[in-house]
C-alpha cells in the first residue's frame, strides 16, 4: 500500500511514511509500505513495511507505557469505520492516537558508534559535540547512552545537530531535561530486553509532543526506520555492522551511483523482496510473533 485508501476524513497530514487523518480528538496515523532514505521517499515501497513498522511501535509503545506515555488513544480503526472491508485494510498497519502537537525535534540516543556519529567522532573527537574518550573503533559500544537530538527537517532537509541549549530555547529547560530523561531511560530497557533476544539496538529516534500540556511519546517507536538493529551473533567492533533496518537500502542505494539530487531511485525487485524479509525478520526476532501471509 503505497497511498492510504480514500477515507470519510480530512487529511490532517501526510509525511514521508505515514498518513494521519483527522478524527476530531484523534488521529488515524496510517503507515503506508514507502521507505525513505536519505529524505527522499523512494519510487518502490517495501510491501507489508507499514504493517511491520505499526505493529511493532504498538509492541513498544504497550511494553513502555509504564515508563513514559504515549499518543496510543485505546480506540480502534472499527469504532471509526463501518466497511468491514476497509477495516481489515487498514487494521494491521494503522492506530488511533490522540492529536498532539509535536515538538520539532528528533530525540536521538546512541548507545553505539554508528553512522553520522561515527563520522562526527573520526572528524572531531565528539558525538553530538560531546567529547568522547579516544581509540573508540567503528560500531564500538560507547561508555554510556549519549542524547543527541536534531532538528527535524522538512522534506529533502537535513536534520541538524542541535545543542543542549538550543533545545533547552526550543521546547524549555523542563520539557528538554524530561525528553532527554524518558529517551534514555527507554532506550536502555528496550536495549536490555532486546540483548536477551540476541539483537543490539545501536540507536535509535523517538519522536515527542504535547497533550493537554503533558510530554508525551509520538510517532513510532524502537522501528527499523527508526533505529539500528544488529544481531548479537557476530558482533565485532572496527566496520560497520550487518544491519536488520533500512540501513541495508541506504548502502545499496550508496552502491547504485544514486546521488543526493537525483531524484526519487526505484530499488531492483530483488532488494525489495530482501528488504521485506529484513523487516519481517527483526519483527519476528523482538517480538517472537511471525505476520501471516
Ligand atoms: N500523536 C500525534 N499527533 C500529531 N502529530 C503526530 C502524532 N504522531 C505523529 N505525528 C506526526 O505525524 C507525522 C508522521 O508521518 P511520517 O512519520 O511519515 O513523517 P516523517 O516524514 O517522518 O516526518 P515529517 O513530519 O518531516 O514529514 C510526523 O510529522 C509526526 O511528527
Ligand atoms: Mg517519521
Amino acid at each position: 500500500m503505497m497511498e492510504a485508501p480514500e477515507l470519510p476524513f480530512p487529511l490532517y497530514a501526510r509525511g514521508k511514511v505515514r498518513e494521519m487523518f483527522d478524527l476530531g480528538e484523534d488521529l488515524l496515523m496510517v503507515a503506508t509500505d514507502r521507505i525513505s532514505a536519505f529524505d527522499v521517499v523512494l519510487r518502490s515501497g517495501i510491501p507489508g513495511k507499514g504493517e511491520v513498522l505499526n505493529r511493532l511501535s504498538l509492541f513498544w509503545f504497550e511494553r513502555t507505557r509504564r515508563t513514559f506515555p504515549n499518543h496510543l488513544s485505546g480506540k480502534k480503526v472499527g469504532d471509526f469505520l463501518d466497511d468491514p472491508e476497509l477495516v481489515a485494510l487498514l487494521e494491521p498497519r494503522s492506530m488511533v492516537v490522540r492529536k498532539a502537537e509535536p515538538l520539532r525535534f528528533e530525540a536521538i540516543v546512541r548507545g553505539y558508534l554508528a553512522g553520522s556519529a561515527w563520522a562526527e567522532y573520526r572528524e572531531r573527537g565528539t558525538v553530538g559535540g560531546i567529547p568522547l574518550p579516544p581509540g573508540l573503533r567503528e560500531s564500538e559500544k560507547l561508555p554510556e547512552p549519549l542524547f543527541t537530538p536534531t532538528t527535524k527537517g522538512e522534506e529533502g532537509e537535513h536534520d541538524l545537530a542541535m545543542t543542549h541549549e538550543q533545545l533547552r530555547e526550543q521546547v524549555g529547560e523542563d520539557l528538554a531535561e524530561r525528553a532527554r530523561e524518558a529517551c534514555l531511560q527507554i532506550y536502555l530497557d528496550a536495549r536490555e530486553y532486546a540483548a536477551e533476544r540476541g539483537i543490539i539496538i545501536a540507536d535509535t529516534k523517538m519522536e515527542f509532543g504535547l497533550l493537554d500540556g503533558d510530554l508525551v511519546l509520538v510517532d513510532e517507536l524502537l522501528t527499523p526506520d527508526s533505529s539500528r538493529f544488529w544481531p548479537s551473533a557476530g558482533y565485532s567492533p572496527g566496520s560497520p555492522q550487518p544491519s536488520l533496518d533500512k540501513q541495508f537500502v541506504r548502502d545499496w542505494l550508496r552502491g547504485s551511483g544514486w546521488k543526493e539530487g537525483d531524484g526519487p531511485p526505484s530499488l531492483p525487485q530483488d532488494v525489495v523482496t530482501r528488504t521485506k524479509e529484513i523487516y519481517r525478520d527483526i519483527y519476528r526476532r523482538l517480538t517472537g510473533a511471525n505476520l501471516d501471509g
